[in-house]
């Protein structure tokens, strides 16, 4: 029997194809910034820290469901694929279309809606899903038009009432003092009983504070 000797690849071999995706992938986050600097709100997707610290545990039981909104190219999405247990749910909603394709794409066991986090309650119905025990945002909240945060926050606290689920998402340092970031701020601790600060996770560009609301009013 004559052995065939498979030449295992070099680092460099391996490394190439994740570096040029994932510069493939800035390049692109950067001109989806550029066509809508207000509702991308970043110029480069979450880092992987910042997107660790983002989804924490993940304790969800079978059948029960997280939503992420403005998953973006996916960085939060991977940690949340390699903790979901068996039989617990994932949707992300997704409002730029190109994501969503690239998304729908790179996860194709995972559900994707392209469409608005406002419209969440009408989104669950529409695909016969329950309320979520975990809502994950990406959502540049900093820079949303008053009338979308408002819709946004109504639709968190619709989906978390009752529940023992939480609210997390994530607020860049240079922009904690904003308007926009400070009325969401006071708009989440009118309907939250609790409020959790983490961070700020530096390995990011821009470093970022993780922020986290449970129980509803
Ligand atoms: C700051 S980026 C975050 C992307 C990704 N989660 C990350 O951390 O790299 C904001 C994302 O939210 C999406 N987005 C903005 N407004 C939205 C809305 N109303 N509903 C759903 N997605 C929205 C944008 O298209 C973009 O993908």
């Amino acid at each position: 029997m004559t052995k065939t000797k498979t030449k295992s690849k070099s680092k460099s071999e391996t490394k190439t194809p994740t570096k040029k995706r994932a510069i493939a992938e800035s390049i692109g986050f950067l001109s989806a910034f550029l066509r809508s600097p207000g509702s991308v709100g970043a110029v480069l997707p979450s880092s992987r820290y910042l997107s660790r610290a983002l989804v924490g545990r993940l304790d969800l039981q079978p059948g029960e469901l997280i939503v992420e909104y403005g998953p973006g190219t996916g960085p939060v999405t991977a940690v949340i694929k390699q903790l979901l247990p068996t039989g617990a749910k994932y949707l992300g909603i997704e409002l730029e279309p190109r994501f969503h394709d690239l998304l729908t794409r790179r996860y194709p066991d995972l559900d994707f809606e392209l469409g608005s986090a406002a419209d969440v309650i009408a989104v669950l119905r529409q695909r016969h899903l329950p309320r979520p025990t975990r809502i994950v945002s990406g959502l540049p909240f900093a820079s949303l038009p008053p009338k979308v945060q408002d819709a946004v926050i109504d639709g968190i606290a619709d989906c978390l009432r009752g529940g023992h689920g939480d609210f997390r998402t994530f607020q860049y340092v240079h922009a904690y003092g904003l308007k926009a970031a400070r009325r969401f701020r006071a708009l989440m601790a009118e309907r939250f009983e609790s409020f959790e600060r983490v961070g700020p996770v530096i390995r990011n560009v821009p470093p970022a504070f993780v922020l986290r609301y449970w129980g509803v009013k």
